[in-house]
């Protein structure tokens, strides 16, 4: 068995772990953090896009900002197309603030650089990962790599390992409650090689279901279509998948999004999920370990940055005075910001989507939700600030 010692031992090399890494080493706080999956794979993983001021703040202030002021898609707006009636709403006007279109792959690419740099360890393709005593003072991590069992000894542990992750499920049920909503539809997701034909992004409500029209770059379109939670993706051919965007799109006023090669497609089914508390011990929980978002209010990854910036604080403030305050705090504070971010995620999806109620009402009550929010400033200004997202103490 090889034995290991650090302040806090990190599960989960995504978003939440690299940052929490990240945060820490500011604070001349030690890590490690391990990670089951391989590094290209982590990198490579297409998902968020849309990133809210505040992070983007963040990765400034912390020094790992400057790829992103570069090659970063500044956005003022986004539109909502309401059955062929593209309509827009002006971010920045409305709230003062505007959102970044940076994909999830390129800030965790900048995080991945920002650890090599440190020398701090961040160990790629480990298995068996468990967790053990976490309600003493010295929770540890077993996990075997390259066959060679380890074990490391933390102060803390952050279990920042995804939906799908071990810490959250190694939490007695009776010391946490979940509170989950499950969507009867998912999204089918594509990256294609084609120039943006829009400069910001467009919701699209159409009777045969709802579309999004968002990008990467100056050279790469990302789609997504509602689907099926379980819809079979090898099921539609490029053509098909192109005919159903120009149609779901379809603007009044001419516009539609340029078509060329698919180059990634996937389906991700939609939940709402939150643990309550988001600690157990010394174990803390950060990011999608602890709550989900359908993505149709673009808010995952900046709630994932939202949990990390409050738990580095905590615990620096830990080891500053040794006192407990934040860390008792941590989960309280995270989840108003969650539970925030929850309505409005479950808000945007039911009124974009369409209704499978069969009930024509349901149909003509999303109507005039949708003309109320795109015509009315002060709807259009509560959609903004959610959407630009708030302080990140608030
Ligand atoms: P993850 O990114 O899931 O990272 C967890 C890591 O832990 C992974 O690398 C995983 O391999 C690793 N892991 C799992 N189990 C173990 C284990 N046992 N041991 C070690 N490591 C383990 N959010 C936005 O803010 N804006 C958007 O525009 C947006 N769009 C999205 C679009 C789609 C299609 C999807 C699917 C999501 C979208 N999101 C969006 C959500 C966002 O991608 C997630 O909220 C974000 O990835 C959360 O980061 P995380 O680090 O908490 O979790
Ligand atoms: C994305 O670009 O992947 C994206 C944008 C907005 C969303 C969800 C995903 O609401």
């Amino acid at each position: 068995m090889k034995a290991m010692r650090t302040q806090v031992g990190i599960v989960g090399a995504g978003p939440a772990g690299l940052m929490l890494g990240h945060l820490l080493h500011l604070a001349g706080i030690d890590s490690i953090i391990i990670e089951d999956r391989a590094q290209d794979y982590v990198i490579e993983r297409v998902r968020a896009g849309v990133l809210e001021q505040t992070t983007v703040d963040l990765l400034n202030e912390s020094g790992v900002g400057s790829r992103l002021q570069r090659e970063g898609m500044f956005h003022d707006g986004i539109y909502i197309n309401v059955f062929g009636n593209r309509r827009r709403i002006d971010i920045a006007a409305l709230t003062g603030r505007r959102i970044t279109v940076y994909g999830q792959n390129e800030v965790v690419k900048d995080l991945i650089a920002a650890r090599s740099s440190t020398g701090r360890p961040l160990l790629f393709e480990v298995a068996d990962v468990s967790v053990h005593d976490l309600e003493s003072e010295q929770p540890k991590i077993r996990f075997t790599q390259d066959n060679t069992s380890c074990e490391i000894q933390c102060d803390f542990i952050a279990g920042c390992d995804g939906s799908h992750g071990i810490c959250r499920a190694s939490i007695p049920s009776n010391h946490i409650r979940i509170y989950e909503r499950i969507y009867p539809f998912g999204w089918l997701g594509i990256l294609a090689d084609a120039a943006p034909s829009s400069p910001e992004l467009v919701y699209s409500v159409h009777e045969r279901g709802f579309a999004l029209f968002s990008m990467r770059s100056n050279a790469v379109t990302r789609l997504y279509l509602q689907c099926a939670p379980d819809e079979d993706v090898s099921k539609w051919s490029d053509d098909q998948i192109w005919d159903e965007l120009l149609t779901r799109l379809h603007s009044n006023d001419g516009w539609k999004p340029n078509v060329g090669p698919i180059t990634q497609k996937g389906v991700t089914g939609m939940r709402s999920f939150v643990t309550e508390p988001m600690r157990y011990g010394r174990m803390f929980l950060a990011g999608d370990a602890a709550h989900i978002v359908p993505p149709t209010g673009a808010k995952g990854l900046n709630l994932a940055m939202a949990d990390v910036w409050r738990l580095s604080r905590a615990v620096a403030s830990y080891y500053q005075s040794g006192c407990d305050e934040l860390l008792d705090h941590y989960s309280e504070d995270c989840l108003r910001r969650v539970w925030r971010a929850q309505q409005f995620s479950w808000w945007m999806t039911s009124m974009l989507h369409r209704p499978n109620t069969g009930n024509p009402f349901d149909s003509r009550r999303q109507l005039a939700e949708l003309e109320y929010v795109t015509n009315s400033r002060a709807a259009m200004t509560s959609l903004a600030e959610n959407y630009a997202g708030f302080p990140i103490n608030e």
